[in-house]
């Protein structure tokens, strides 16, 4: 990624670590928009001394708050006041594709807990179309898989490919012990993201139409 990218992550990080409040319970996303944003928030914990509480959407994210300092809980404890997160793919009407790193579902389960979401985006995030750069990630329950692949042909997919680890034989197993599909679809209806749902054994995509969100970038 170019170093103006960096930039401007860092730059949008900023302006959330200004929304923190002392007191907040806050919904941390994944990725390396999120990450910087927890960097920043940590810095103003530190300085500040102000008490939050963070409740992460991935491991890794979660090791992150433990290296920087900030304490984390969870939905059985808390409601989150708000959620950051970033996004792999942004369209003028603010749906999403989401779950590059494979954390969509805890990142979803969050943004519909969440009163208020803030959506941390670069420029290079903003698509005119869903789908163009990204697949729609779907995680799946694994015994499901040749289930889940049939049904989606009705979908009219380009392609369904199960997601591959990197550094390890085999697929990627997520963090609830379950496979990712990824699916490039040619057109991404409002109604996919239900459709989809809606098939036994998937857990959930990374699709978000229509959720309230707002955008920072
Ligand atoms: C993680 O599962 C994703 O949903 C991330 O939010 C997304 O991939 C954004 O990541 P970057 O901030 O690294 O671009």
């Amino acid at each position: 990624k170019s170093i103006s990218n960096r930039e401007e992550k860092e730059r949008v990080a900023k302006v959330i670590s200004s929304m923190v409040n002392d007191g907040d319970i806050i919904g941390a996303g994944s990725g390396s928009t999120a990450y910087l944003a927890l960097t920043k928030i940590a810095e103003r914990v530190k300085n500040e001394q102000l008490h939050i509480r963070a409740i992460p959407t991935s491991q890794e994210i979660r090791m992150t708050c433990a290296r920087l300092g900030i304490p984390v809980t969870s939905l059985w404890e808390h409601k989150p006041d708000w959620t950051f997160d970033g996004a792999d793919e942004i369209d003028t009407e603010h749906n999403m594709i989401k779950g590059r790193g494979g954390a969509m579902f805890k990142e979803k389960l969050l943004i519909s807990s969440s009163p208020r979401t803030y959506i941390i985006a670069d420029p290079s995030k903003m698509v005119t179309k869903l789908g163009t750069r990204f697949p729609v990630p779907i995680e799946i329950f694994p015994e499901a898989l040749t289930y889940v692949e049939e049904v989606l042909r009705a979908y009219n997919p380009k392609e369904i490919k199960l997601r591959m680890a990197e550094g390890k034989d085999g697929p990627v197993i997520t963090e609830n012990g379950n496979l990712i599909l990824d699916a490039w679809f040619d057109n991404i209806p409002d109604n996919l993201e239900r459709s989809i749902k809606s098939i036994t054994g998937v857990i959930e995509s990374g699709l978000f139409m229509h959720y309230n969100v707002q955008i920072i970038s």
